[in-house]
């Protein structure tokens, strides 16, 4: 009889460089961080008032992306959780990624549900699941809420006013916010009143050095690969294009973890740079394409008119006969976005937030801008993309669509 052989079965007896694949993605919490030890320890110290039965501080992370907030953040909260229920002491906490929750009903109803986790909330009002989260804080509890990426709640301040609030209501019992955000400028178009409450205390989590990255992650090479599979030159070329970039311990991890993926699709034996150096091209793509899918949906539309008429434009002439190719004057990108914006029935915004998302593509690295000097039609902002037009062209497409 012919033996048919299970088509998994190659698959699964490949030799693998990895001892743990999973400790190596950007998804998996490290229990140890370190380069954070300070920051752990002033953030223990604020939510440490909830086990004394009062009412913590709020507080505002910020730093770029890859920085670590949310890795430490969680680290705090899950010890917090821990020695509260030990002790028996009335604290609980809730992580939010505003990301996918992105407005306040959104938030509270997933709130809620974690503290009814045998109710459903979809469908009721604002109001009532409001209500369900007072009578829950005031059975003399304290709620510790970690809204990660704040900047993408659409009626920010209203949910900022409304928690806050809480707190009035409440005679035992409280609700404090740890907001997170990697966009500074965001906090600029927050009411000034939310801004003070949500940033009762301010964290800035600085970049990290080639140094410190380089002990992140031989740190986590003993964890996910096996031994001696991945060469010290390598984590060090990682690190140095990682601190190079951004400081960002993300980009790191990703460059390792891809570059493990291609020795083992090559079955080799180690991790040279070699591999980290093909990895670079891959993450970068993965991260710039990672931005652009969670950016809102207005500076999509504006990269996306920056981008159509970076493929459609001729390359420019200047008067001092340099020609230069995919160079934009904001005004007509602001046309090409009042027109888009127009196509997919969304909201046209003023020109003076149109320059304030241009600074803030800018900042993401996504666009280079300068002034024109006198050179071309007198003074006005030159735009560039910062990566190529088609695929970001693309990409946002996709994303407009769903
Ligand atoms: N001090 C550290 N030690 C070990 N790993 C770290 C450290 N800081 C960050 N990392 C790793 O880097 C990755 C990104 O960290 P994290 O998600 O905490 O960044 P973030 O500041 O929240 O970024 P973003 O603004 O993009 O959300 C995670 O996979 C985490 O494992
Ligand atoms: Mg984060």
């Amino acid at each position: 009889m012919l033996q048919t052989q299970n088509i998994f079965e190659k698959e699964f007896a490949k030799e693998t460089i990895f001892l743990d694949r999973n400790m190596i993605t950007p998804h998996y919490t490290p229990k140890v961080l370190p380069f954070r030890e300070t920051y752990i320890e002033d953030i223990s110290n604020l939510v440490s008032k909830t086990l004394k039965g009062q009412k913590a501080d709020n507080l505002f992370i910020y730093g770029k992306t890859g920085t670590g907030k949310t890795s430490v953040t969680k680290h705090v909260m899950e010890q917090l959780l821990e020695f509260a229920s030990q002790k028996n002491l009335p604290v609980e906490g809730n992580y939010v990624n505003c990301r996918n929750h992105n407005s306040k009903y959104r938030i509270l109803v997933k709130i809620v549900k974690e503290f009814y986790p045998e109710e459903n909330f979809l469908g009721f009002s604002a109001a009532f699941v409001y209500e369900k989260l007072l009578d829950y804080a005031r059975k003399e509890k304290h709620l510790v809420l970690v809204l990660d990426e704040i900047d993408k709640v659409k009626d920010l301040d209203e949910l900022v006013y409304g928690l806050t609030r809480c707190n009035d209501e409440l005679d035992k019992g409280s609700i404090s916010i740890i907001g997170i955000s990697n966009n500074l400028m965001f906090k600029d178009r927050l009411d000034p009143r939310t801004k003070s409450s949500l940033c009762q205390h301010e964290m800035i989590f600085p970049p990290y050095n080639a140094q410190e990255l380089s002990e992140i992650l031989e740190q986590r090479t003993e964890i996910a690969f096996k031994p001696d599979s991945v060469e010290g030159s390598a984590i060090h070329l990682a690190a140095a294009i990682a601190a190079q970039e951004s400081g960002d311990a993300r980009t790191a991890v990703m460059l390792l973890l891809h570059a493990g993926e291609i020795s083992d699709k090559k079955g080799l034996r180690k991790v040279t740079d070699l591999e980290v150096k093909k990895a670079k091209k891959k993450v970068e793509e993965e991260l710039i394409f990672n931005m652009i899918s969670t950016l809102p949906e207005q500076q999509q539309l504006v990269l996306y008119a920056i981008s159509s008429l970076s493929v459609e434009k001729k390359p420019m002439h200047k008067i001092t006969g340099a020609i230069e190719v995919g160079v934009l004057f904001s005004g007509e990108i602001y046309d090409e976005y009042c027109r888009l914006s127009k196509k997919f029935k969304e909201t046209t915004v003023s020109a003076r937030w149109y320059r304030q998302y241009i600074s803030e593509l800018e900042m993401y690295g996504l666009i280079v801008s300068t002034n024109s000097g006198k050179g071309i039609k007198g003074q006005t902002r030159l735009i560039k993309l910062g990566f190529d037009a088609e695929k970001i062209k693309g990409l946002i497409e996709k994303e407009l669509a769903t």
